[in-house]
């Protein structure tokens, strides 16, 4: 599979996790998609609470997953899509800036750099970063002195 059919690929899982997001605060539907290194794919939605600086978003509960089953070293790559639920959303979401913060102990764990694709809920073109390219100079494990 080239990176085009795995762009697609992890963007059509991120669009069919974003379908169990919880989101009936903001109303709008994000869903994650993280590739293993096996090929398989790990997902998550976000998770809103009214009580609503506990919220979870979907890059976040997609790497909670994979850690909790043992595979935090295992991330490749990810597909995150959001939008209006419910909505035609054709442009491409972005990771925030706590969840850039999270994909990095992934991409650390794995002692690699992470391709991020990122589209809309419902379609759009699909946007390619690395989390290097989104989180520059980032702290991690290196600065509290672990290789
Ligand atoms: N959200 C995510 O799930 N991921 C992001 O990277 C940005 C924002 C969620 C949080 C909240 O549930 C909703 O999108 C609106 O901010």
């Amino acid at each position: 599979m080239n990176d085009a059919q795995t762009a697609e690929r992890l963007v059509e899982a991120a669009r069919d996790a974003a379908a169990n997001a919880w989101a009936p605060y903001s109303n709008f539907s994000v869903g994650a998609a993280l590739l293993m290194a096996d090929g398989s794919i790990v997902t998550g939605a976000n998770v809103e609470n009214s009580s609503y600086g506990l919220s979870l978003c979907a890059e976040t509960v997609a790497v909670a997953k994979a850690s909790a089953d043992g595979r935090m070293r295992d991330v490749v790559a990810v597909g995150v899509v959001g939008g209006m639920t419910g909505e035609h959303g054709v442009e491409p979401i972005l990771p925030c800036g706590r969840c850039r913060q999270i994909l990095n102990e992934a991409a650390q764990a794995g002692k690699r750099d992470l391709k991020v694709w990122c589209s809309g809920l419902t379609g759009g073109p699909i946007a390619e970063y690395t989390l290097s390219d989104l989180l520059p100079h980032a702290f991690g494990p290196a600065n509290l002195g672990i290789a």
